[in-house]
Formats: structure tokens, sequence, C-alpha cells
């Protein structure tokens, strides 16, 4: 099985720069055969066939780490659900794919909050950001 690791190499054989433009980082993802997943308000996800387990992220904003630093004001018991990034270097973030097909994505929304007393969607955790990995609901990314 590939790695963190090996998908980072692949990234780096196929001259893709983390720090270029979002733009110019895109164009030399598609040109790699990474496939456009989908995209929020400031990422775009591409996974590669030979790397089924991953998503790669293309940052549109640098320069704030909402995703490491952020992830330790929200509530300690939400935290857990958290998916941390597997790497995270300029523009690039690259995190374990989740199971959010076939409705597993409002699964998981529904399975989390179970949790919790209060809205979780208060931290942008929907159903546009939750999935599984296996069995397990967690959500991929968030805002405080
Ligand atoms: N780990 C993952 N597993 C499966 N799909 C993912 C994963 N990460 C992202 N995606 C897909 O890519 C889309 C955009 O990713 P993400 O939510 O991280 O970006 P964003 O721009 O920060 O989103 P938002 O607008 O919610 O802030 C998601 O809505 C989802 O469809
Ligand atoms: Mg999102």
């Amino acid at each position: 099985m590939n790695t963190v690791k090996d998908l980072v190499r692949f990234l780096k054989k196929k001259k893709v720069d983390f720090s270029e433009s979002s733009l110019s980082i895109r164009k030399r993802l598609r040109k790699s055969k990474f496939r456009f997943l989908g995209q929020g308000c400031y990422k775009s996800a591409y996974v590669h066939k030979k790397f089924p387990e991953f998503v790669v992220k293309v940052n549109k904003y640098t320069g704030w780490d909402r995703d490491c630093l952020g992830v330790m004001k929200l509530p300690k018991k939400l935290r857990k659900f958290y998916l941390r990034p597997a790497f995270q270097k300029g523009r690039i973030v690259i995190q374990r794919r989740c199971d959010t097909k076939n409705g597993n994505s409002v699964k998981a929304e529904i399975q989390i909050q179970k949790n919790f007393r209060y809205d979780i969607g208060r931290y942008d955790v929907s159903d546009y950001n939750t999935g599984f990995v296996g069995d397990k609901p967690v959500f991929f990314d968030f805002c405080l």
C-alpha cells in the first residue's frame, strides 16, 4: 500500500511546487492525472488512481493554518472526530480520503451530532465536511 510519503514523493517527481499559486498547482495536478473531486470555499480536492486512500487539497489562501492551530479551540469532545491532515506544506494539504458516497456524509454528520447537545453546525461540521474512515465518523474540515 502507498503511504503519504510515497504520495509526497510522487508530487515532487511531477514537479508540483507547494508554494506556487493555486492555479498553477491545479494545472500541474491535472497534467499528472489527478482527478478533481470537489471544492469548498477554500480548497479544491483531487484524487489519483495510484493513491486511492488519499486526497490532495490545494488551498487558495496561505499564511494561516486553521487545520492545525484552530483545532485546539474546538471542544475537546468534538476534536476527537477531526481527521487531521497527514501532510501539510505551503498550499498543499494531504488527508486520508473518507467515504462520503451514498449518503454516508449525512450518516456521519448524524452520528457525530448524536454526541452533542449543541449544534455542531456552528463549527461548519456539516455533511459537506463529514464522512467515514472505516466505521468511524469523522469531519475533515471545519470553521471557527
Ligand atoms: N478527506 C476527504 N475525503 C473525501 N472527500 C474530501 C475530503 N476532503 C475534502 N473532500 C471533498 O472536497 C471538498 C472540499 O474540501 P474541504 O471541505 O476540505 O474544503 P474547504 O474549501 O475548506 O471547505 P469549506 O467551504 O467547507 O470551508 C469537500 O466538500 C469534499 O467533497
Ligand atoms: Mg469543506
